[in-house]
């Protein structure tokens, strides 16, 4: 019985992923969603009557799991190279002459013209068909393990269509989001009161780096594949067009957009027709990827330390527009930061109308020198968000005032001042209501104490009505307060109160990120967690900055602004007022991880790595349970050594510490690629 149970569940796994991939990868399905999903359910329901024969790469997992605690670095097996951007018909031709200069010989060259996919690039590796892996570019050397939330993704086939899939294959690619879906990504975002995503790239290297799988099962992603990096026991292809063709046999989606074209003058008339067609399109493109389709005349050609010398980006200039500025405004942020804002005339730009422009500061106003009533120029490069890069000056027909620096506070009237280190001018009203609806909409972020939705629109009635004038306040509400708020019921306020509840359970590097601490964003936040373990220990170790710069990556700025904040009375009354509302302030108690193979090993790194960049390896020491020292002693136990080390390898020598090469160190961690 059970047998045939493990049959049929075989079974229906590869029809699923076989009707995935005619869904995604070829657009052409062969039966109903209504069918679909029935197939799909069958295999739900058995292994949910089977838990033993669970798989992870089973297309019912493609929902997600539970979060992880951070991401692995993974070294590449083989380097994730750049390309070189060119942007002008002349840098192309020049580039075809090199080729043919290199390859020594007059044979004809053949070039693989393809959409360069403005995503997220990811290197995924199969091992007898099925995916095991998936990781970010990272430096080209190391990436990020995001293996759960590429499996995520729709289009990746979990199990390559093949009989007989090589040992193991590396298929290159891009994750990306379609323009559709990340408006409603955005749209859903501005509803729950979180920061929207400047553009589809950004969104997509955020979706891919969330922590909690099911999230990024949420966002949609897509994936192009656009090569094959290395295969293992099968003969490699013998063009880059005939990899791309069993790319789309292994069921992977191939860009349908690519063209062969015989000689340099066909790819740039082709750059043009792309060019006019790709606001068509519902991705992002940024240009076109051309490549030496031989893979012959590319081993010959070979490749600079960076990139390959078979290929370039030829890339499309950022696209501009002329319009008029209705007006010039001033916001205020969280940090009491006045920014300048242009009210623009509509006008169709790239594909989108655009009538709003942050000029970013006021001596960025005055460089460019824009007045209201001006002609401008706008440019989207890549950026949703358009920037103001010129004034039309010749055509100021009337003396136009030149914009005033303003010395007070927009919204609350105080006094405004430039800041002493440079460039930005602020509002130093600690009670200012905009910089509070900003501090509080902060602070319940989806980042920070993720108060479900707390919006803006409730955030402003909260501080107009005096109801909140510090985030710890929010736990003083009531629920009839919250019920009388303009489009609040007696649900969504119990909602509400739930929702602030739970927060105050919320990990202590949220805590410490919800605290707004300049400089201290969710990154250093997790450091200071990490290390300190609770509020009581950080707020100690606070009033000695030399403290918290012995702590890894936090630097004399960082560790002077933490300090300054415990030591002033306005971060001492929150803490304390949280603490009384009850919000955890201690860590969490640290699950056994088992041993380690670094468990209790001091690690001190010095010299040049080829693999790792110093925060990479000491981020890899920690993630095996070692600690990264920063500098020898005799409690040291091993010095990885690379290129161009000095005094500290001397040290090492001297107090009989064991020295690693990097080599070693990964064939001791078991990181051997
Ligand atoms: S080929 C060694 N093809 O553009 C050459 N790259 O630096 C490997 N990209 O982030 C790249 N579309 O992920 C190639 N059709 C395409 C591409 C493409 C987008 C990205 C790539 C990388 C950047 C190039």
């Amino acid at each position: 019985m059970s047998d045939n149970v493990a049959k049929r569940i075989a079974e229906l796994r590869r029809e699923i992923e076989r009707h995935n991939s005619l869904y995604y990868a070829e657009a052409a399905p062969e039966i109903s969603d209504a069918q679909y999903d029935r197939l799909y359910r069958e295999l739900q329901d058995l292994e949910e009557a089977h838990p033993e024969l669970a798989d992870p790469a089973s297309p019912t997992q493609r929902v997600g799991a539970g979060p992880l605690k951070g991401f692995a670095l993974a070294p590449h097996d083989v380097p994730m190279l750049s390309i070189d951007n060119t942007y002008s018909p002349e840098e192309v031709r020049e580039f075809d002459a090199r080729v043919r200069r290199l390859l020594e010989t007059d044979e004809p060259v053949e070039y693989v013209v393809e959409p360069k996919i403005d995503g997220v690039a990811i290197s995924l590796r199969y091992e007898r068909g099925r995916l095991t892996r998936g990781l970010t570019r990272g430096d080209g050397r190391v990436g990020d393990d995001v293996t759960a939330n590429v499996r995520t993704v729709h289009d990746v086939p979990l199990q390559l269509r093949s009989d007989q899939p090589p040992a193991a294959v590396l298929v290159r690619g891009e994750a990306y989001l379609s323009r559709s879906q990340f408006d409603r990504i955005n749209v859903q975002r501005e509803a729950e009161g979180l920061p929207v995503f400047a553009n589809p790239r950004n969104a997509t290297a955020g979706s891919l780096k969330l922590l909690d799988s099911r999230e990024t099962a949420r966002r949609r992603l897509r994936f192009f594949a656009y090569s094959v990096a290395a295969v293992e026991d099968a003969a490699p292809p013998a063009s880059h067009s005939n990899s791309l063709a069993l790319l789309r046999q292994w069921g992977l989606p191939v860009n349908p957009d690519i063209t062969v074209c015989r000689g340099i003058e066909a790819v740039i008339a082709e750059f043009d027709r792309r060019l006019a067609a790709r606001h068509d399109l519902d991705y992002d493109i940024d240009g076109l990827v051309i490549k030496v389709n031989s893979l012959d005349q590319q081993d010959r050609l070979g490749r600079t330390t960076k990139s390959p010398r078979w290929c370039i980006a030829y890339k499309f200039a950022a696209e501009q527009a002329e319009t008029v500025v209705a007006g010039i405004e001033v916001q205020v942020g969280k940090t009491g930061i006045l920014t300048p804002v242009a009210n623009l005339e509509p006008v169709q730009l790239a594909g989108t109308t655009v009538s709003r422009a942050s000029l970013h500061n006021f001596d960025e106003l005055r460089r460019k020198d824009i007045r209201e009533g001006d002609v401008v120029v706008v440019e989207k490069a890549g950026e949703i968000i358009p920037q103001v890069v010129e004034v039309r000056t010749d055509r100021r027909t009337a003396a136009r005032a030149e914009f005033a620096i303003p010395e007070q506070c927009p919204v609350c009237g105080g006094p405004a001042v430039r800041d002493p280190e440079g460039v930005y001018v602020r509002c130093v009203n600690p009670v200012c209501p905009a910089q509070l609806k900003e501090r509080i909409q902060y602070f319940a972020a989806r980042d920070q104490m993720d108060i479900k939705g707390l919006g803006a629109a409730l955030v402003d009635q909260l501080v107009d009505k005096h109801l909140v004038s510090s985030p710890a306040d929010l736990y003083r509400l009531t629920a009839a307060q919250v019920a009388e708020l303009d489009r609040m019921g007696d649900t969504s306020a119990e909602n509400l109160m739930k929702q602030i509840e739970a927060s105050k359970q919320r990990s202590l590097d949220r805590v410490i990120a919800a605290l707004n601490i300049r400089h201290v964003g969710r990154h250093v936040a997790a450091v200071l967690a990490d290390e300190f373990r609770s509020m009581d220990a950080l707020v100690a170790a606070a009033a000695d900055p030399e403290r918290l710069e012995g702590v890894q990556e936090i630097g004399p700025v960082v560790a002077r602004s933490i300090h300054d904040f415990f030591a002033g009375e306005a971060g001492r009354a929150l803490v304390k007022a949280l603490r009384a509302a009850g919000v955890r302030m201690e860590a969490e108690a640290r699950a056994d991880p088992g041993p380690q193979p670094l468990s209790g090993k001091t690690l001190v790194v010095t010299g040049t790595l080829t693999r790792f960049s110093r925060s990479q390896i000491e981020s890899l020491i920690k993630s095996l349970g070692g600690r990264a020292g920063s500098s020898v002693s005799k409690n040291t136990d091993f010095l990885v050594a690379g290129d161009n080390a000095g005094s500290k390898l001397d040290k090492a020598r001297a107090l009989g510490v064991r020295v690693l090469s990097e080599q070693e160190f990964l064939e001791m961690t078991g990181h051997n690629p």
